[in-house]
């Protein structure tokens, strides 16, 4: 039997494309850079089995050009709003993500932009580079205290929980909002369940760990910005359109609020028109779960994925379920 035809649409860790390898026909996508929409259509033609990033649109029109022969797209990312799961689940294809294996690696980058805008080390690094620097001064820099102030955290799932855990090791009060409570966290951890408005005016540091959804969009806009506190700090390392970026950057103008520190952005790799001139934003590109250990991580949760799909057996970390049923009755 002839093997079967897997699609990478970027290069991923080498040993995850060797283990790929071992057991299908692999071709990746060396160019350093995203597909377009209609490169994706051709490049997917007849495969088996895919990784997409989170770059990639994976919609009805993707999946018929295709073909009905696709099992399974393994997204390398545990976000998956690129991923129409309605026309994948109508068209029986599998669809999976990577999380926990990058929960640690995101909380971390969460606390170091929240650190960095606190202290404001873009800012005096690009201080120190220019040789601007004329010694040590007293009110030079001065940023925002960190300890015994509020982080309120949009969403407490893996990653708001991770975050939750480093931020009492800076004695940080916890505060959270989310769909649902987790009252046995709340007490191992030391965090309290608030409404969304309270989380807004109480937060010194707001962080966002929700998913965006059609329910998530523009979570923080114009409204919630001026409900803010003007010392607080806005962290997103989620998905750029749950902040409003626009009505950001007019906050941050108008002093509505203290600073942000971002790693997304609404249409990236754009961003907001004058976020870029503002001194008080920590802005990096989308990188918070790029580390080693867990780039290999993602791209194992992928294959494994790929290789069960392929071989009849159900994934670890399917989106859509509904489709594992289709497949158990076949
Ligand atoms: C990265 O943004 C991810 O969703 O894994
Ligand atoms: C600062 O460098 C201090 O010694 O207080």
């Amino acid at each position: 039997m002839s093997r079967k035809s897997v699609y990478v649409t970027r290069a991923i860790p080498e040993e995850n494309i060797d283990e790929l390898r071992k057991h299908f026909d692999v071709e990746v996508n060396l160019d350093d850079r995203a597909l377009s929409k209609d490169e994706l259509k051709q490049k997917l033609k007849g495969r088996h089995a895919a990784i997409s990033l989170l770059t990639d649109t994976i919609d009805g029109e993707v999946l018929d050009t295709a073909g009905p022969q696709l099992r399974i797209v393994a997204n390398y990312a545990v976000g998956f709003n690129n991923f129409d799961v309605a026309a994948a689940t109508q068209r029986n294809v599998v669809l999976t993500n990577t999380p926990g294996v990058l929960d640690d690696a995101t909380a971390t980058h969460t606390m170091t932009l929240l650190l960095a805008t606190a202290r404001r080390i873009a800012e005096s690094d690009k201080f120190v580079r220019d040789g601007k620097w004329q010694g040590w001064a007293p009110m030079f820099f001065v940023g925002l205290d960190v300890e015994r102030k509020n982080l309120g955290i949009a969403g407490l799932g893996r990653i708001g929980k991770a975050v939750a855990k480093r931020a009492r090791g800076f004695d940080m009060n916890i505060i959270y909002s989310d769909v649902k409570r987790d009252a046995d966290f709340e007490q191992a951890v030391g965090a309290t369940y608030v409404d969304k408005n309270t989380l807004i005016r109480e937060s010194d540091f707001l962080t966002m760990h929700v998913p965006l959804t059609d329910e998530t969009r523009h979570y923080i806009g114009a409204k919630e910005l001026k409900a803010m506190k003007k010392t607080a700090v806005l962290i997103n390392a989620s998905r750029g359109p749950v902040v409003d970026e626009i009505a950001l950057v007019q906050a941050l103008k108008n002093g509505e609020i203290w600073g942000a520190g971002l790693d997304v952005f609404e249409d990236e790799p754009k961003l907001a028109s004058g976020l870029i001139d503002l001194p008080n934003v920590v802005v990096v590109p989308h990188v918070a779960s790029a580390t080693p250990q867990t780039r290999i991580a993602m791209g194992e949760i992928a294959v494994n994925n790929i290789i069960k799909v392929l071989n009849g057996q159900v994934p670890d970390t399917c989106v859509n379920p509904g489709v594992l049923k289709s497949m158990a009755a076949q």
